[in-house]
């Protein structure tokens, strides 16, 4: 049993459904007025975020104290990291006050993955420098699920800053074990050499990346991971690579608008877009805090199937 997730390149496609599965049930507790369940009690969750977030660390926050854990957030900033206190050191030091998941987001690819053998606890990976961010693939294949009823056979589209994106490679090993076809859009600059090997079409313009496709995934331009200028200005982005509403004419009528967020407007889509009657954008977050529910729920009971 895997007692971490750590990414989606880990996990195989039964372990993805199980998830999935979870989490429509604990969508239903979620839709009552009462949305306590005593599915963690006596369970501690402690949140460790050495990078900002909102939607991240408060849906995982709400979704342990809903299941009756005890539930903490530290931050760098707040916390002996200023003081000089190794990442390791911080881990050991919270899994020894008896912290059952240990929810971990990092600026250095592989962080989450350092910890995990050194502590009891079980560590969810919540955003990896450029690595993983497995909870959003997952919650974004909740949202596919929901609206299209599965992945086999559906074309979903992935444009915008895709090199220095954790959500794009957690939805490239997600959507393709389910059976969906993943494309690759956005400026050559913004796209790694060798993203073809895995197993995705790669474009270099947003209409023949989009073209026909079930769902249009934007990804925010990460201007703070960028340590040159990879393109001109946002506005010459936008002019070139954004989506507006005739823009997103290229691909299905029925296709669904996603973004991890935060979002850019008028950056990566145009407020119209965002706002508009195809955008699922605020139904990713509410499934955010299912997803959630649902991972911490499974590895309270032993973790994944190997
Ligand atoms: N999608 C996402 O990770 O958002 P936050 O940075 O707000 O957590």
């Amino acid at each position: 049993m895997k007692k971490d997730l750590l990414g989606l390149k880990d996990l195989s496609a039964d372990n993805i459904n199980s998830i999935l599965e979870t989490a429509e049930t604990m969508k239903l507790i979620l839709s009552q007025p009462n949305k306590k369940t005593p599915h963690l009690q006596g369970k501690t969750v402690v949140n460790l975020f050495y990078e900002n977030s909102t939607r991240t660390r408060l849906s995982f926050e709400l979704a342990a104290k809903y299941m009756s854990a005890n539930a903490a957030n530290i931050t760098a900033s707040g916390s002996s990291v200023q003081k000089g206190e190794t990442l390791i050191d911080t881990a050991e030091t919270i899994n020894a006050m008896g912290t059952d998941i240990l929810v971990v987001r990092h600026s250095m690819s592989g962080a989450p993955h350092l910890i995990a053998p050194l502590v009891s606890a079980s560590v969810i990976n919540a955003g990896d420098g450029m690595d993983e961010h497995p909870t959003q693939a997952l919650l974004d294949m909740l949202t596919i699920k929901e609206k299209k009823g599965g992945f086999k056979g559906l074309k979903v589209a992935i444009v915008g800053d895709i090199n220095h994106s954790r959500v794009v490679r957690s939805n490239i090993y997600g959507l393709t074990k389910l059976g969906a076809e993943v494309s690759v859009g956005g400026p050559s600059t913004l796209i790694p050499p060798g993203m073809e090997k895995m197993g995705v079409m790669v474009f270099k313009s947003i209409p023949e990346a989009i073209v026909d496709a079930d769902g249009v995934m934007g990804l925010r331009i990460q201007l703070e991971r960028q340590k040159s200028g990879l393109f001109p200005s946002l506005r010459e982005y936008y002019r070139f690579f954004g989506i507006d509403e005739k823009r997103l004419k290229f691909a299905k009528p029925d296709a669904l608008v996603m973004h991890p967020g935060p979002v850019n407007r008028g950056v990566e889509f145009s407020s119209s877009v965002i706002d508009g009657d195809q955008s699922v954008i605020n139904e990713q977050v509410t499934n955010g805090v299912a997803v959630r529910m649902a991972v911490m729920y499974i590895l309270s009971r032993g973790g994944f199937a190997d």
